[in-house]
């Protein structure tokens, strides 16, 4: 059981009624409140105002248990509460931008009602809400409220399995600058399996719209490969089935962090190959026909970031197209060279598994067409490179004793194969 808490829960949607009826389940003090007085009607009487499977009989047992109640906002409800839940919604404006018009109105009725306070509070915002909502929108709102601390909690259920997903949750995560409070809000879950994952305020917001936008993404590849594998003759269900047996690489965190972009002898040829095909059969598939341009606009901002290092000399650690490998067909990291080259940049290459005497083929052509001039540049140890550089760009991941000697240099470094947060970000 968790430790108890007195929780309200300002809107009674679907994301609000599901949490306060199962709050109050595992224990909580719950206040329910809605300006639709139709809502609190609803609750107040053991009805839900809506279907959701299990919903009605959370809302009874715990209505007669005396943990839930539904009604308006008091400061004394207020003063008592350890936590409040933003459950109000966010809806699109005609621009798409989000409309934040019932959050800032739910903020103001409860900093109306906000006296001098016992004990802290923490206003939890469960709302959808873009990062920097939290700190910009309810900072000032509560500004004056100095016993207020501001927590993110973003709720990730799904209506028609909402009870269910609130008890078993699939994830849950707490944003707060102050780590006192968000702990406190990840103290309302010890009744459920699963841990909290603790996280800064805005990366607890961006974790919710990236979790959206990733399902949306699923949803989308997951039709746009089923109507293909449909126009070939071949059996969508058993295609995605099978690709979702792979546990290694398909679904799992393979490929899920960010960092450089993608390139090498099979994907950018077999997304092409494949967009072709569809094109032929007639087939719009913009999903996966953007994924080459994302990937060439991603290697734009690497190319970017190389042309503001400071220095003329650029030292380059890295040349196929990932690590563990002397491929170089379709290196990204030789698109950022030729654009180095091409801006009169004086630049070096090292890389662990490429000598220039070692490989042949079609990766020695490869390589002489974009590069005539890659005898020059291509360095014979790491030393030699940082010898002879300014700065150095990672553009592949160096193994644990290269890292340090890379480190060590003591010269600026930038590694494309990690995206670090943006300090200048507003
Ligand atoms: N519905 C989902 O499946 C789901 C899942 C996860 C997250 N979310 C997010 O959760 C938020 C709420 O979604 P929802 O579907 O529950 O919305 P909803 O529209 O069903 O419910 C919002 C409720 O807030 C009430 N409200 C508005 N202003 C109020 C105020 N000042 N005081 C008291 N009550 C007020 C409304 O009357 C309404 O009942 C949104 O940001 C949404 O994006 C929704």
């Amino acid at each position: 059981m968790s430790s108890k808490k007195n929780i309200v829960v300002m809107g009674l949607g679907y994301v609000g009624c599901v949490s306060a009826a199962c709050l109050a389940e595992i224990g909580h003090n719950v206040l329910g409140v809605d300006r639709d007085i139709h809502k609190v009607e609803s609750i107040a009487k053991g009805q839900s105002p809506f279907f959701e499977a299990g919903l009605e009989t959370l809302i009874k047992r715990n209505l007669a248990a005396g943990r839930l109640k539904a009604g308006t906002l008091t400061k004394e409800a207020l003063q008592a509460a350890d936590v409040v839940l933003l459950c109000v919604g966010t809806p699109s404006q005609a621009n798409g931008n989000i409309d934040l018009s019932h959050l800032r109105r739910v903020c103001e009725d409860i900093a109306a009602l906000l006296g001098p306070r016992k004990k802290r509070l923490a206003i939890t915002v469960r709302s959808t809400v873009f990062p920097g909502t939290c700190e910009g929108l309810l900072d000032s709102a509560f500004a004056d409220c100095k016993d207020v601390d501001i927590v993110s909690n973003p709720e990730f259920l799904r209506e028609g399995t909402a009870v269910k997903d609130f008890m078993e949750p699939s994830l849950i995560v707490v944003g707060g600058s102050q780590e006192k409070a968000a702990k406190s809000v990840a103290e309302m879950y010890a009744g459920l399996p699963g841990e909290v994952s603790v996280v800064s305020l805005r990366t607890a917001e961006m974790i919710k719209y990236a979790c959206n936008a990733f399902h949306a993404v699923k949803i989308g590849f997951a039709n746009e490969v089923g109507s293909l594998a449909s126009s070939l003759g071949v059996d969508p269900e058993q295609v995605m089935a099978t690709m979702c047996n792979d546990t290694k690489l398909n679904i799992s965190t393979t490929y899920l962090k960010p960092g450089f972009a993608f390139g090498g002898s099979c994907l950018p040829k077999d997304l092409r190959a494949l967009n072709f095909r569809a094109s032929r059969l007639d087939l719009k598939l913009p999903l996966l026909g953007s994924v080459l341009h994302s990937n060439d606009e991603h290697l734009g901002r690497s190319i970017h970031k190389v042309l503001d290092l400071p220095g003329k000399r650029a030292g380059i650690f890295g040349l196929a197209f990932k690590e563990g490998t002397d491929d170089l067909r379709e290196s990204p990291v030789i698109a950022i060279i030729e654009h180095l080259i091409g801006k009169g940049r004086d630049i070096r290459i090292y890389d662990p598994h490429i000598q220039l005497d070692g490989i042949y083929g079609s990766n020695l052509s490869f390589v002489v067409s974009a590069l005539p001039h890659i005898g020059r540049l291509l360095q014979r140890s790491l030393d030699e490179l940082i010898k002879s550089s300014d700065t150095l760009v990672i553009a592949q991941k160096p193994a644990a004793a290269e890292a340090k000697q890379l480190a060590a240099s003591g010269l600026p470094i930038l590694d494309l194969t990690r995206l670090e947060k943006d300090s200048s970000a507003g």
